[in-house]
């Protein structure tokens, strides 16, 4: 009896002992590969990295996200600032897009929200329940940013630093710019081995090809392994490389980089006919997932007025389905968009010098 008691006491010891000498593991199981593969890069490519979310912050971030993920860890994200919260505005558009498509509106459960400003928190807490607050101290994110301003570039690197903290935390994502309707689920068009896959602005063929396509970091689907989590530091850090450029520019210079190949990250750019958007539209209406509203810096109410378009060319276009189809077959589907983007459209072929 004595004998067994002892034993019983030593396994408790064990027990704790391991657990505690595991935990840290756990929690960092991440980490040493991740240093490993980072150790050959000099400082200059890799600055040290800090976290920027508080601990109480980082708590919140964990909780929302094992709340909204699909069992095996996958998120939908957005960002969202006080321009784009307002009712009637980019975000009820969204939204509603996700009711209007194809058997997605599922995937609603899914969707963190990150509000990068106290009103479109607020706004964000009436439509939706996962709702996670970004802010920067001394920065006013709200408001609508001129493209390229300084507060805009900070806006796009945080939120370049915050996907590599959701990806260090063990989850994978799909992140969509608000401006971009969803129509049709997009999981099936993922590549299963794929790390990063980006939507483009102009798709001209060779999925995995750095240096043919315009890529749009305003979709993308990441899976989270240290070859994802290493390629976020890396990317972030880039900026003070390349200073004074978009998060898409900096990316651009970066697949190039010998040094970004041996991180060994898959990448693969996604077809326009799947993952649309207005400076290419997709051509097929039966394949289209997304429609972006790239390809307009007219304003933010340029943007709408094509987006609701688009929503209502997708509408008609399941009207005509099935019945109708035969009829009216010689008046086949289209898109009426761009249409109101149309001139800044012209202007972002001529800056990218693709006129
Ligand atoms: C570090 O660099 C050496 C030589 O360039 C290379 O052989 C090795 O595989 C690299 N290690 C990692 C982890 O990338
Ligand atoms: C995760 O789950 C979703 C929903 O079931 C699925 O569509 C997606 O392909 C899965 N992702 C991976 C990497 O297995």
């Amino acid at each position: 009896m004595a004998a067994l008691k002892m034993r019983v006491s030593q396994i408790l010891i064990i027990a704790v002992a391991s657990a505690l000498l595991g935990l840290p593991y756990v929690f960092l199981y991440r980490k040493p590969s991740v240093q490993h593969m980072l150790s050959n890069f000099s400082s200059s490519l890799l600055q040290p990295y800090e976290h920027m979310i508080t601990r109480e912050h980082n708590t919140e971030l964990q909780y929302i996200l094992s709340r909204a993920a699909m069992p095996n860890k996958t998120v939908i994200i957005t960002t969202l600032n006080e321009a784009w919260a307002a009712k009637g505005t980019m975000i009820d558009l969204f939204l509603l897009s996700f009711r209007r498509g194809k058997n997605i509106e599922h995937l609603l459960e899914h969707l963190v929200i990150v509000t990068l400003d106290r009103k479109a928190h607020e706004r964000c807490l009436q439509l939706h329940p996962y709702c996670f607050i970004l802010e920067t101290p001394g920065v006013d994110f709200a408001g609508e940013k001129s493209f390229m301003s300084e507060d805009y570039l900070k806006m796009m690197w945080r939120r370049i630093r915050f996907l590599g903290d959701v990806l260090e935390m063990g989850y994978s994502f799909v992140f969509s710019d608000a401006d971009v309707l969803w129509v049709r689920d997009p999981f099936p068009n993922f590549a299963k081995d794929s790390d990063f896959q980006i939507a483009c602005d102009k798709y001209i063929g060779g999925p995995y090809d750095v240096g043919m396509n315009a890529p749009n970091g305003g979709f993308l689907y990441v899976r989270s392994n240290e070859h994802t989590i290493a390629m976020y530091r890396y990317w972030y850090a880039a900026r003070l490389r390349v200073p004074g450029k978009h998060d898409q520019d900096v990316l651009s210079v970066v697949l190039q980089e010998k040094s970004f190949g041996r991180l060994g990250v898959k990448i693969r750019f996604l077809e326009t006919l799947y993952f649309s958007g207005f400076c290419q539209m997709s051509k097929d209406m039966k394949r289209v997932v997304t429609i972006h509203a790239n390809c307009c810096k007219g304003g933010l109410s340029n943007k709408l007025k094509d987006l609701q378009l688009a929503l209502d060319d997708w509408r008609s276009y399941n009207g005509l389905l099935p019945s109708n189809q035969d009829t009216r077959s010689n008046t086949n589907p289209h898109w009426r968009v761009p249409l109101s983007c149309r001139r800044s459209k012209w202007m972002w072929w001529r800056r990218h010098k693709l006129l």
